[in-house]
């Protein structure tokens, strides 16, 4: 017997954006088509599309953000719909009330949708079996990142960017640098990858910041970054995840740029017109030089404007039913 994935309605659309891993290549395929088709209304050539006109959508953050939160708002907001952004220090979890009866309130309010960024890995897994027992097919979660588990809009985000530079998964090499262990943008990105059939997923960084399990995923895995990066067509730079970190995993951020921050001559290894890209936020100097962050081959912000239209695609699809 087959299992269905817990996202995925019985026809096979969205129920909720949780993960991607386990999402058909199509459906990948699909979402970033949907993203292509909203890029000129989030470039704002025209202003807003009515397909989210009366739904209520509840941005919660319990973490910081800058990139995701906005563009989330962003995204709502040109889909028509009423945006509520929760300051959660100034809620009532600050007072000790539990994560499911904060969600219980919103729901009261009518909420159709929450975009839940949690410090705990399966937070929106949690919320999203919640409402499903509560509410039915009512009520869409999407996932903003949780914990080091996923972050599903940032992975779609990075697979538009690539898709709009490179046209085709099936030919290229692609390098994931720096703190694997902590990274949901990682995980993402893997999964992604690995469906949409790149053949040469390599992952670069030290023994101690590389989790468990790589190989078994069909990923390569690089101490050495200058021979890890030699001749890929795209390079995917992370940010150490200090918050994340238990312990002393690394000498210094001095050590940790000397072997693993992209300078202009490390990047020299990789194909000539390899991108670089980065989730954000970027720490200069440790993971990356401001040369290479600063250059034409960095598509950094264009990542940021491309996940407006993502956004928009995923909440327009879960919206949809
Ligand atoms: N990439 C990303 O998630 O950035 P924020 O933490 O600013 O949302």
């Amino acid at each position: 017997m087959t299992m269905r994935h817990p996202q995925l309605r019985s026809d096979g659309e969205l129920q909720h954006l949780l993960t991607i891993e386990g999402l058909p290549r199509d459906l990948i395929h699909r979402i970033l088509d949907t993203a292509e088709s909203f890029v000129g209304v989030s470039d704002r050539e025209v202003k807003k599309v009515p397909l989210l006109r009366g739904k209520s959508v509840f941005n919660l953050f319990f973490e910081n953000s800058t990139r995701t939160r906005t563009t989330f708002e962003i995204a709502a907001k040109r889909l028509s719909a009423d945006v509520v952004n929760l300051n959660i220090n100034t809620s009532s979890t600050s007072k000790g009330e539990s994560l499911l009866d904060t969600v219980d309130n919103l729901s009261a309010m009518h909420a159709d949708m929450f975009v839940v960024r949690h410090a705990q890995s399966g937070a929106p897994f949690l919320i999203a079996e919640h409402l499903n027992r509560i509410r039915g097919n009512e009520v869409h979660v999407v996932n903003a990142g949780d914990g080091r588990h996923a972050h599903p809009t940032q992975g779609l985000l990075d697979m538009y960017t690539i898709r709009h530079h490179k046209k085709d998964f099936t030919s290229l090499r692609v390098a994931i640098v720096g703190d694997i262990l902590h990274s949901r943008v990682a995980r993402s990105d893997i999964h992604a990858l690995t469906t949409l059939g790149v053949p040469e997923l390599r992952a670069i960084g030290p023994r101690t910041l590389m989790p468990g399990g790589l190989e078994q995923m069909g990923v390569h895995v690089y101490t050495d970054m200058r021979e890890g990066l030699r001749d890929v067509d795209v390079v995917i730079m992370l940010r150490l995840q200090n918050e994340r970190m238990r312990g002393a995993l690394l000498p210094s951020a001095q050590e940790y740029f000397k072997h693993y921050g992209l300078t202009r001559e490390k990047l020299a290894l990789a194909r000539p017109d390899a991108i670089v890209m980065h989730p954000g936020p970027m720490n200069r100097g440790v993971e990356i030089e401001s040369a290479v962050a600063d250059s034409a081959q960095a598509v950094i912000l264009q990542q940021v404007t491309f996940g407006i239209a993502v956004r928009m695609a995923v909440m327009s699809m879960l919206g949809a039913q």
